[in-house]
């Protein structure tokens, strides 16, 4: 196949087509504190939060908040940073050099941004090994996963790599796979731990297995995650206008389509 990437472009795109993800460091520095700065003007808006330290409102929730209260606290936050006319702009602008590379340069965006709060020992918010294109995405969408906080081992999330995955692909189920536990079962020896750090983000091929277990680390994990795909490419049960709004039309195409042929009389 040709390609016309430049070496240290190819050396990304192969070991996103390995692994099924990559990790790399923020570049936006700006952008990143903008995300941060927000989520903590929201979270002080609690009694509970005002007068502590970063690592004490995110690392330490679970000593500020019951698990009963936990939904609500997180749909409510979710909610505040949706209505932030700058604050999906500020997560593509943190996702955007891996999205050049791996999605492409004109693009949709899910219209809201979704959180995850995993707090320890807690296992009333898991999601089980899944890929989303089992329950009708398109193989085109690409998710940008970003924490606020180091993740890792189970404080984090897994996923089974392309290169393991070639060996289940025509053996995944099967009459002894019940449920979703013996799914993982199946596959745990395999899967990836992501060891993702507060100012890098993690985009991910969601084709592949992937999901999280109880934490069982000392620390709440938050995450938020979104869904680009290239404008042009298939659509799935998500469609663009109701899930996904184009965030980045090239003038080209803008013409393009108001373009009509001239009336012959
Ligand atoms: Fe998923």
């Amino acid at each position: 196949m040709v390609n016309f990437l430049s070496k240290e472009e190819l050396n990304l795109s192969n070991e996103f087509l390995k692994n099924g993800y990559l990790i790399k460091k923020i570049k936006d520095d700006k952008s990143l504190d903008f995300i941060k700065k927000l989520f903590l003007k929201i979270i002080k808006k609690k009694k509970e939060f005002k007068y502590l330290k970063d690592i004490e409102i995110f690392d330490q929730t679970h000593k500020y908040i019951k698990k009963n209260d936990l939904n609500d606290f997180r749909l409510n936050i979710i909610n505040e940073l949706n209505n932030n006319k700058f604050f999906r702009k500020n997560y593509f602008q943190c996702s955007k050099f891996l999205l050049d590379l791996i999605v492409g340069n004109e693009l949709v965006m899910q219209k809201k941004i979704n959180l995850s709060i995993q707090l320890p020992n807690d296992s009333s918010s898991l999601l089980d090994v899944h890929a989303d294109v089992w329950s009708g995405d398109s193989p085109y969408e690409a998710v940008m996963w970003m924490p606020l906080v180091d993740c890792f081992k189970t404080k984090s999330m897994y996923i089974l790599p392309f290169s393991k995955y070639k060996k289940y692909e025509n053996n995944l189920f099967s009459k002894k796979i019940k449920n979703s536990q013996n799914l993982f079962d199946k596959i745990k020896k395999d899967v990836h731990w992501l060891d993702v750090k507060f100012g890098e983000i993690l985009i991910f091929n969601q084709c592949l297995p992937h999901g999280n277990i109880v934490n069982k680390t000392k620390e709440t994990r938050w995450s938020m995650n979104c869904r680009f795909k290239s404008v042009y490419s298939p659509y799935a049960d998500k469609k663009i206008g109701e899930f996904f709004e184009p965030i980045s039309l090239k003038s080209i195409s803008r013409s393009a389509i108001k373009y009509s042929f001239p009336k012959i009389k």
